[in-house]
């Protein structure tokens, strides 16, 4: 059984990740969604909060674990017997940020391996920190968030569509 952790910040999950996830099981037979703690701790949702917004999504999928995880990503691989991390990218933005850290992970782990997907077309331009931004002000996120998050959201900030 082939397992990959897809490790972020997830405040809140969208579109875009669980685009990333559904192709990540084209490649991998199991895949932990794992919330990193420190990234929590000053975000919008709280780490019970999307956890639940996570596990709604794939709920009935037996190929897909939440979990969150403290301290060194690498330190959590090794815990779960996981050599494998996913992560999307999505413009050539996120390459200095996604080389740095794959880079720093191969050196501190280096039986593990960090594994690319290309985002969707769909969901190029879609982050978390820009859907919070949007909804806050007003604007509409149907379709680039799921329902229950979009509805959780527009609950949290106010207003909105
Ligand atoms: O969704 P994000 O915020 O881009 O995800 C970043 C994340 C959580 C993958 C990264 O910050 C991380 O792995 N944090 C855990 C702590 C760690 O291992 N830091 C060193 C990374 S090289």
């Amino acid at each position: 059984m082939s397992l990959a952790v897809y490790p972020g910040s997830f405040d809140p999950i969208t579109n875009g990740h669980i685009d990333i996830v559904e192709r990540s099981l084209k490649v991998f037979d199991r895949i932990i969604i794992a919330i990193a703690l420190n990234q929590a701790k000053a975000g919008l949702f709280s780490l019970e909060e999307r956890t639940e917004l996570i596990r709604d999504v794939f709920a009935g999928n037996p190929r897909v674990e939440v979990e969150s995880f403290d301290g060194l990503l690498v330190n959590y691989l090794q815990r779960r017997n996981a050599n494998a991390v996913v992560r999307g990218l999505r413009a050539v933005s996120d390459f200095e940020y996604e080389f740095q850290m794959a880079n720093m992970n191969r050196k501190l782990l280096p039986t593990a391996e960090t594994f690319f997907l290309m985002t969707g077309a769909d969901y190029f331009y879609v982050s978390s920190r820009l859907v919070k931004e949007v909804a806050s002000l007003g604007g509409c996120v149907a379709g680039l968030v799921p329902e229950t998050v979009r509805r959780r959201l527009l609950e949290k900030v106010g207003g909105g569509k």
